[in-house]
């Protein structure tokens, strides 16, 4: 089967009414709560792209059934540690970095060992961020280089652990909060600020967890081995997946667009801060509380003139899977943005922050790198007539959005390889786009 697309028209104005596909990080989290609940919970509005159904398919493996009516999923679970695990189990968290780490955090029991593997661009990636504070719940954990497969075995004589958590990953925190549910006594950890959809959703679930928030730390205490009962939860729109749209209305002429009930924690909203102050005109409305978490319908409007922006350090956790995006706004700006201390970048399913500077580079935008910061210089009459090609970037969804919006709005003959890789996260991506007019082959 064919799997690359051409666009060679850019996007004609438009004044919609989208939904984009629900949360991904929410769905997850959903899933591995649900399967530690006594009873059966139900999960309406599930995001139903390969990283979730491999979470489903994870749980599953582990003993834990689950069944869908209409919209609804259904999780039935037995307590916490209620995993019911076979000698020789292996899980394949597919492409998630996400699942991958947080369903370590709940295997800290488990009485036979597990093997995780993952594929090829998870195979890339770091575990010693996770791998070192379970060790010290006293799981018995490992692999060559820190680098899947990971074999781990749990033990029935966890200690709960006091942990300092500097990189800012909302991963590494939601394993560690994971594993000390499974773990009796306070567990204490000290997370440098990050998303915190496992805590709210904690909360949501009468969890007794504590969390200390101040300008840079998230103090998190609970206590491990409270059962919680069965919930019901809907999950929200994925603003990771909106910013494409954002993006898309921002850079077309005489565009509008209204994306409803979409997820606005503000642990995820830093692209709605950087692009207001670079002079979009993002709105926020009708604010209201689901599940625990704050959704709104977010208006936009497209804009001719936009500002370079001074990036603070403090905006990278709350903004850092939409800078690729974002980096399309600087490259129109007027004048010289910069970011700041962006190595995470390149420890997420490609090196991000390496093929972000390509890709810029290869559409005629001048950057300057130095080390994990970069400076790139904007043309606001930045228009492409050429043709381009986008290839190897180990199937990262982002970039294959990424480029499927600059070929929309700034032009150009494009061909872009690996359309498969949008099923990670948002498979319906291209369907809206073609239903708001955009030309895709
Ligand atoms: C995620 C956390 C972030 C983010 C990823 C999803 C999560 O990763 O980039 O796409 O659901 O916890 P890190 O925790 O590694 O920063």
């Amino acid at each position: 089967m064919r799997n690359h697309i051409f666009i060679e028209d850019k996007i004609r104005s438009f004044n919609k009414k989208i939904k984009v596909s629900s949360d991904k990080s929410i769905s997850i989290r959903s899933i591995l709560l649900a399967s530690q609940a006594v009873g059966i919970s139900k999960i309406s509005n599930l995001l139903e792209s390969e990283d979730v159904l491999n979470t489903l398919q994870t749980i599953r493996k582990l003993g834990i059934d689950y069944k869908k009516k209409g919209n609804d999923y259904f999780i039935e679970g037995f307590g916490l540690n209620g995993f019911n695990i076979k000698k020789k189990t292996t899980i394949n968290a597919g492409n998630s970095g996400t699942l991958a780490r947080l369903i370590l955090g709940l295997l800290v029991k488990c009485k036979y060992r597990v093997k995780l593997i993952g594929d090829k661009s998870l195979s890339k990636r770091d575990f010693s961020r996770v791998i070192k504070p379970l060790r010290l719940f006293g799981a018995n954990i490992t692999s060559k280089n820190n680098l899947l497969p990971i074999e781990i075995l749990g033990t029935d004589f966890l200690r709960p652990i006091k942990y300092k958590e500097n990189i800012g990953s909302a991963q590494v925190k939601s394993c560690l909060i994971l594993a000390a549910l499974n773990t009796s006594g306070v567990s204490v950890i000290n997370s440098k600020l990050s998303r915190n959809h496992t805590e709210l959703m904690l909360k949501f679930l009468k969890y007794p967890i504590k969390v200390k928030k101040n300008n840079t730390y998230e103090l998190i205490s609970l206590k491990g081995q409270n059962q919680f009962k069965c919930f019901n939860y809907n999950v929200p729109g994925d603003i990771s997946s909106a910013s494409f749209f954002i993006v898309l209305t921002l850079l077309s002429t005489k565009a509008r667009i209204i994306i409803e009930n979409v997820n606005i924690n503000q642990s995820r909203t830093g692209i709605i801060h950087i692009l207001n102050k670079m002079g979009a005109d993002i709105q926020v409305k009708r604010k209201k509380n689901y599940n625990g978490e704050l959704i709104a319908n977010i208006h936009v409007k497209s804009k001719r003139n936009f500002k370079a922006i001074n990036c603070l350090p403090k905006m990278n956790s709350s903004a850092i899977d939409e800078f690729l995006i974002i980096f399309l706004v600087a490259a129109k700006a007027n004048g010289i943005s910069k970011f700041k201390n962006l190595s995470e970048m390149n420890k997420k399913e490609s090196k991000r922050l390496d093929l972000g500077i390509k890709f810029l580079r290869s559409i005629g935008i001048k950057v300057k790198r130095f080390k994990d910061d970069i400076n790139i210089y904007g043309n606001p009459n930045l228009i492409l007539t050429k043709k381009y090609e986008m290839k190897d970037f180990l199937k990262d969804h982002r970039i294959f959005f990424l480029s499927c919006i600059t070929a929309l709005t700034l032009g150009g003959k494009w061909k872009i390889n690996d359309k498969d890789s949008i099923n990670s996260s948002f498979p319906n991506f291209l369907k809206i786009l073609t239903k708001m007019g955009a030309k895709i082959n």
